[in-house]
């Protein structure tokens, strides 16, 4: 079971979103865990420029950054922990720029079958906006939302064993390919919005109707 750690703040070891979201990790006791953890800091992360190449060609970007690697090692994964601290109501703008340049992952529901968790912190301990963000992009991909956890800097024992049970939720999730029913009828309707657009764009898009045409989806 492989569990990946994304953390988008710049103060990397000494972040607290990061010390709550390594507690979730921690929380994975599963003995077959294999962890692995990304600092966004240490990545490059150009914007993406829309020019749809990853639709016509999976996975291709013509921009040579440190994102593609990221983007491989999210599809190597079962479960994904994406930590943030919040910015202004909303994840930091790199982790965003990941976000945005994954677009083929929305198109193609890549996440699917796979568990993501939101783990963020910030000045005020008001996080609903940016746990329902991430939320969200779980769903938008196809994964599983398996929870979120959000504190007040500093985070304190309490929020720390709660990040711990988290992370133990994740892996029995993981383990037993738990299906939350209200998520898998969104993700369904989000599959349905996508099999429309994909037939509209099957000549511009060839890879990605390719795709669903191999899934048995169209
Ligand atoms: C650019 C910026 C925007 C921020 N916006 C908010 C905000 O909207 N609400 C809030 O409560 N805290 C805000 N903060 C405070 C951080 O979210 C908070 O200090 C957080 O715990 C930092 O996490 P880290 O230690 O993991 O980097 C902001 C900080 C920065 C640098």
């Amino acid at each position: 079971m492989k569990i990946l750690l994304i953390s988008s703040s710049p103060h990397k070891e000494k972040s607290q979103t990061f010390l709550l979201a390594q507690e979730v990790l921690k929380g994975c006791t599963n003995k077959t865990v294999k962890s692995g953890v990304i600092h966004l800091r240490d990545y490059r992360i150009m914007f993406c420029r829309h020019c749809e190449e990853c639709h016509k060609k999976i996975m291709h970007c013509p921009i040579k950054d440190d994102v593609p690697t990221i983007l491989r090692e999210m599809l190597e994964a079962e479960g994904i922990i994406l930590a943030s601290p919040n910015y202004i109501n909303q994840i930091t703008a790199s982790m965003k720029a990941l976000l945005d340049r994954s677009s083929h992952f929305i198109h193609c529901k890549r996440l699917l079958g796979k568990y993501i968790i939101g783990v963020v912190s910030s000045g005020s301990g008001q996080d609903k906006d940016v746990l329902d963000y991430i939320k969200h992009y779980a769903y938008i991909c196809g994964a599983q939302y398996s929870g979120g956890i959000s504190s007040r800097a500093p985070v304190n024992k309490e929020r720390m064993e709660e990040a711990f049970k988290l992370g133990n939720k994740l892996s029995l999730d993981i383990r037993g390919e738990k299906g939350f029913l209200a998520q898998t009828k969104i993700i369904e309707e989000g599959k349905e919005h996508f099999k429309k657009i994909i037939k509209i764009r099957k000549n511009e898009w060839i890879e990605e109707y390719q795709y669903w045409q191999d899934k048995g989806w169209l």
